[in-house]
This record gives C-alpha cells, sequence and structure tokens, in this order.
C-alpha cells in the first residue's frame, strides 16, 4: 500500500525552507551544541573551551553554594513543586524567595513563574483589554511583541530606542485608547544598547501611560550593585509599574518574575493566567535563584567584574576593527556581520578552535544584521578576549579571502 503524506509535511518543509533551513542543512552547524561533550574534550584547545553562548553573567550555575542549595532544596521537598501554587499549595521557599527578591530590588512584590518568556506573553494580554493600546520598542524580546500580539488591545510598535518617535506616536494616537502600556527591555539581549529609562518615564507621566520594563538581562547586571536599569539611572524603580525579569541569566536557574506594588502581586496571583494555569517553580530552581541572591548581595564585586570584562572585551573587539553596533559595553556584546554566511562561517570556526559564540542569523533581529552574539561574564578574562577576538578577526579575513563562492563549492 503507497504511504499518504500528510500535506502538513509540505507545509511544515516549505516554511523551514523560508525560515532559512539552508544555513543549517547537513547538520554541519554551530547550533544545539552538547556543551558539556566539549568541555569534556577541552584539553584539545590550548586555552581548554571558552563559551561566550551562556547568559550565566555572573559565574552562579557551577557556584558550589548554588549547586548545594539546589541539592539540599531536593532531599527537603522534592523535585517539583506538584502543581499550580494556588490550588496545589507552595513551599515555603516560594514565599521567603519573592519577598528577598522584592527586598532586594526596591519593590512592594515578587511574583515568580515558571519562564520568563510566558511571563511577558501573559502579562501583556492580562493587563490589557478592550480599547486599550500597547505600543512596543520594534526590537523588544520575541516574548514581549508576541505578548503584545496574543492580547486583545491594539499594538503599535516605535523605531528602535527612538523616544521622540514614540512621544510623537502617542501625541498623535493617545486620545483614541483607554489605557496605555509602553513595553521595551532595559538592556537589549541581541544589541547590548539600553534604553532612556528617565526619558521614556516623562513620556510615560505626560501621556498618562504605565511602563512594562524587562530587565531580563539587565538585573545584576546595570547599576553598582546589579538592581537593574533604575539603578543605573538613579531611578526609583516603584516608578515603573510592571518590571519583568528572569532567573534564567544573572541567577544562573531558570522561571520569570514580575515585580510590581504589593497589591498589583496580590491581584496577579489569584488571576494571571500563566501562573495560575501553570505550576510553580521547581523548588530548587527556587533554591538555586536564590542562594545565587545571597551572593549577588554578598558579594557586588561580581557585577564589578562583569562591568570591567564587558568593557574590556568591547574594546578590544572595536580596536581590532570588529563591528559591535550599538552595544555600551554591558554583558552583551555582538559582533555585527556583512551576511550570514559570514557570520555562520565565523562561528563554525571558533567552535573548531573551542570558542562557543553562536551566530545569530534572522531570528529575533533585523534580517540584514546578522551577528555572532557574546555573552561575557564576571567569570572570563583578558585571555578570553584576546583568543576570542584574535579569533574572529582570522576567520572574517579567511571568508573573505575565499570569498563566499569559494566556500560553497566547498
Ligand atoms: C529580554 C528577554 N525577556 C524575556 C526572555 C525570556 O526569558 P527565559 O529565557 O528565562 O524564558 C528573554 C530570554 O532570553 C529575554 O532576552
Amino acid at each position: 500500500m503507497q504511504e499518504q503524506r500528510s500535506s502538513f509535511l509540505d507545509y511544515a518543509e516549505r516554511r523551514y525552507r523560508l525560515a532559512g533551513s539552508a544555513l543549517v542543512a547537513g547538520g554541519n552547524h554551530p547550533y544545539f551544541v552538547q556543551t558539556d561533550l566539549l568541555e569534556n574534550e577541552a584539553d584539545q584547545w590550548s586555552g581548554g573551551f571558552l563559551s561566550l553562548s551562556h547568559y550565566d553573567y555572573l559565574g552562579m550555575m557551577h557556584d558550589p553554594q548554588v549547586t548545594s542549595a539546589a541539592k539540599a532544596a531536593i532531599d527537603q521537598f522534592g523535585t517539583g513543586a506538584g502543581g499550580s501554587r494556588l490550588v496545589g499549595g507552595e513551599r515555603s521557599i516560594h514565599r521567603a524567595f519573592e519577598a528577598e527578591l522584592a527586598e532586594f530590588l526596591g519593590v512592594g512584590g515578587v511574583l515568580s513563574i515558571i519562564s520568563g518568556y510566558l511571563t511577558n506573553m501573559s502579562i501583556i494580554g492580562h493587563v490589557m483589554t478592550g480599547r486599550d493600546l500597547v505600543v512596543a520598542d520594534e526590537l523588544a524580546h520575541n516574548s514581549i511583541i508576541s505578548g503584545c500580539k496574543a492580547a486583545k488591545c491594539a499594538f503599535l510598535t516605535y523605531p528602535h530606542n527612538d523616544l521622540e518617535a514614540l512621544d510623537a506616536l502617542l501625541s498623535e494616537c493617545r486620545e483614541d485608547y483607554g489605557r496605555v502600556l509602553i513595553a521595551t527591555d532595559g538592556l537589549f539581549s541581541m544589541d547590548g544598547d539600553i534604553t532612556d529609562l528617565p526619558r521614556l518615564l516623562d513620556i510615560k507621566e505626560a501621556h498618562n501611560a504605565w511602563l512594562l520594563l524587562d530587565e531580563a538581562h539587565s538585573y545584576g547586571v546595570l547599576g553598582e550593585t546589579g538592581r537593574g536599569l533604575s539603578e543605573h539611572f538613579g531611578i526609583d524603580p516603584q516608578r515603573i509599574e510592571i518590571a519583568v525579569g528572569t532567573l534564567s541569566k544573572s541567577f544562573g536557574a531558570s522561571g520569570g518574575f514580575i515585580a510590581a506594588d504589593a497589591k498589583v502581586i496580590e491581584w496577579l496571583k489569584f488571576t494571571l493566567p500563566g501562573f495560575v494555569y501553570s505550576v510553580g517553580l521547581a523548588p530548587s530552581t527556587v533554591a538555586s535563584a536564590r542562594a545565587a541572591l545571597g551572593l549577588l548581595k554578598s558579594e557586588p564585586q561580581r557585577v564589578a567584574r562583569l562591568r570591567k570584562n564587558s568593557r574590556m572585551f568591547l574594546e578590544m573587539a572595536q580596536e581590532a576593527g570588529l563591528d559591535t553596533g550599538d552595544a555600551i559595553g554591558e554583558a552583551v556584546v555582538p559582533v555585527l556581520f556583512d551576511g550570514p554566511e559570514e557570520c555562520v562561517f565565523v562561528a563554525g570556526v571558533l567552535l573548531e578552535q573551542g570558542i562557543y559564540a553562536p551566530p545569530v542569523v534572522h531570528v529575533g533581529i533585523p534580517k540584514d544584521a546578522p551577528r555572532v552574539r557574546c555573552f561575557i561574564s564576571a567569570k572570563h578574562d583578558q585571555k578570553d578576549f584576546e583568543r576570542t577576538v584574535h579569533a574572529i578577526v582570522a576567520a572574517r579575513a579567511a571568508f573573505r579571502t575565499i570569498g563566499q563562492e569559494g566556500l560553497r563549492a566547498g
């Protein structure tokens, strides 16, 4: 009997092709790398295995205090939360951690959610309904853009970090809507630039709007003590209606959270779909994030070291003639390339040399700006940066000499 091929397979293949599958054809590409295996084989490279692919900015993921806290929590609480906290009950560690995090951030309350992505997806449509408007930076993280698209309110974007354009847009259309929410990243994860929070707050207040500020990459990174963009600019965090964070970056764990007024958190605890209808964070995840928070408070030198490292890498890259776009030298530093082939080639060469810094092409960035995105860590050192910059410059030169066509011909 002849096998029936579902039209869904044709559809999936076409969509994948349009998304750029040719770039990863044959399996020889620097994605989905099994980094533990590379770590095991680190001896083959003179500088060992070096990752610039993890946003473990403060070196928490393997810190003995963090890992032993997670192990102890498994012994004490088991491996899962066992249900939605609303109806399944929570563990004492959920509440203790959220209170400590709220105190650290200088806000009334914190609510942790199973994923950072889900946090944005769920909160925007929950807060904004009917005749409301959400207006987002065009390069805001995909979880914000998807959350805006999924919401029942109107959705507009403003050009990246162009706050005068945002001001003009709101002057023109504010009257047409009920409530207005402005949504943006604090530190942009693809470009390493930041939004001008003082100006943004002025605009928000002038237009009687609210602000959702995604501090996923800025908590633990920006400000003297890692309290984020508001500390960076010396602003009272309580002027921000909804701050969103993740535990997956500076806290070395996973999960997202909302930081807001205590009354807002109380409302969300009983109503936010992404919280109410999803499982609570595993106690071991909470324990590791809590231990990381403890280290962030007791060892602010980690933040200083991350900053020193980020600036060092940025300067070295720029001095070597690499294009780092608008990055300001805070944890995220992209190296931009002329085309996706060049970008993927360079990342492949890096990987052969034990340096994992994956290429970002097409997804989540403007199509004409492929990049090798480097996440800097407090654990890196000068040698790591010299090695990386040297390897990128050499690989780019090789690509330009051989030429794209030559490479294709093999
Ligand atoms: C700005 C921003 N917000 C939200 C998220 C989603 O967080 P998570 O990966 O912890 O789900 C990310 C992910 O990297 C991000 O960059």
